[in-house]
């Protein structure tokens, strides 16, 4: 009966919303680690929060060079978003809005490059919940089903929503099953409450109360602190009774935890990333707070780890992971140089 209510696009989409997926994370979650993540065995990817505002008004860009599409406003600015043709069955858009014809505004201008979009309803910072956006959402349901609502209707793609435990595990069930009518693929939930930090433990059986309730596919997110394999995830979607897992800062730390074969020593996985960022001639700050992140306390011990901090070139920090670099023209320093005012959206 409730299939009836769905559109084509959505039951399509169930299919994907399964296994071990990257979660969403500003700056992480860019195209050179999104794809190094599908190397290793992701089934899905999550780009990082794009602002609506920030991407509705910008332009596409293609480039020849490796199927690279890019949204930027001017030619000469950074770009918004980041994809290639490698990703595009794979890659989810995640959007901050709290505007349903924005959403769709900027939803619609990659429609043809992603497979699915997702509304964060779960970040807590104030910069989000100011503008009504992320966490805030919790206390809208009424903007958040008519932004699903729009989203579902006017778009190709399948549609999804992330969202955080609320007051309770009852309220939470309630907020979810409001969001599953308004026709989403499928609903990713974090198990942990808008003040609640990462220290604080995963509300797992709220997850698997929310998997209980819904139709459709459930996403289990907040588990890195037990995952440090393609096993454990494994373990916490069983434990959480969900269709997938969505996996954050176990994947920032080290992309490989994806793999079937297990993780691999994380500076093998730092020499990968630079190879991807160097192909996609990807942007130096972004790329260093990418290795930093997956280096952790090693950055300060390992020579390799010395060397990056203050690296003035993608190829420089390549460099130091043993990457042989072809020598060819200086890449542009404009486009190498990514300034920070573009990334306000820190965690
Ligand atoms: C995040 N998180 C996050 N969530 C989201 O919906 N959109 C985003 O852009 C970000 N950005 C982000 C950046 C960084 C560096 C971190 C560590 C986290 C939250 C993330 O997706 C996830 O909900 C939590 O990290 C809990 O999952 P894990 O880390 O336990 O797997």
């Amino acid at each position: 009966v409730y299939g009836n209510m769905r559109n084509a696009a959505a039951r399509m989409g169930e299919r994907m919303y399964k296994g071990a997926i990257l979660a969403p994370m500003v700056r992480i979650g860019t195209l050179p680690t999104r794809l190094l993540c599908l190397e290793e065995g992701a089934d899905l990817v999550y780009t990082e929060e794009i602002i609506d505002h920030r991407l509705m008004d910008c332009q596409k860009f293609e480039h020849g060079k490796n199927g690279l599409v890019e949204f930027k406003l001017t030619a000469e600015d950074n770009p918004v978003l980041q994809t290639c043709a490698l990703e595009k069955e794979k890659v989810i858009l995640q959007l901050g809005t709290a505007d349903p014809e924005r959403a769709v505004k900027a939803a619609k201008l990659c429609e043809e490059h992603i497979s699915g979009v997702d509304v964060n309803m779960g970040c807590p910072k104030d910069y989000s919940t100011k503008g009504g956006m992320g966490a805030a959402m919790l206390k809208t349901p009424d903007l958040a089903e008519s932004i699903l609502t729009a989203l579902v209707k006017n778009l190709k793609i399948p549609v999804t929503c992330k969202i955080r435990c609320l007051k309770t595990v009852e309220k939470t069930v309630e907020f979810a099953k409001r969001m599953e009518k308004t026709g989403i693929a499928a609903l990713a939930i974090h198990g942990r409450q808008k003040t609640e930090r990462s220290r604080d433990p995963c509300r797992s059986p709220w997850i698997a109360q929310v998997a209980k309730s819904l139709s459709i596919p459930v996403l289990a997110n907040g588990g890195s602190g037990e995952i440090k394999s393609r096993e454990d995830i494994k373990k916490f979607q069983e434990k959480t009774g969900t269709a997938g897992v969505l996996v954050a800062r176990a994947a920032m730390w080290n992309p490989s935890v994806f793999n079937k074969a297990g993780p691999r020593h994380v500076f093998e996985v730092v020499k990968r990333y630079c190879e991807l960022c160097l192909k996609y001639d990807f942007a130096l700050e972004i790329m260093k707070y990418n290795v930093l992140s997956m280096l952790r306390d090693l950055q300060d011990k390992d020579p390799r780890g010395l060397a990056t901090k203050p690296a003035l070139s993608s190829k420089e920090i390549a460099e130091c992971w043993g990457v042989v670099v072809e020598d060819e023209e200086e890449p542009n320093a404009k486009k190498q140089k990514l300034e920070v005012e573009n990334y306000p959206y820190v965690h």
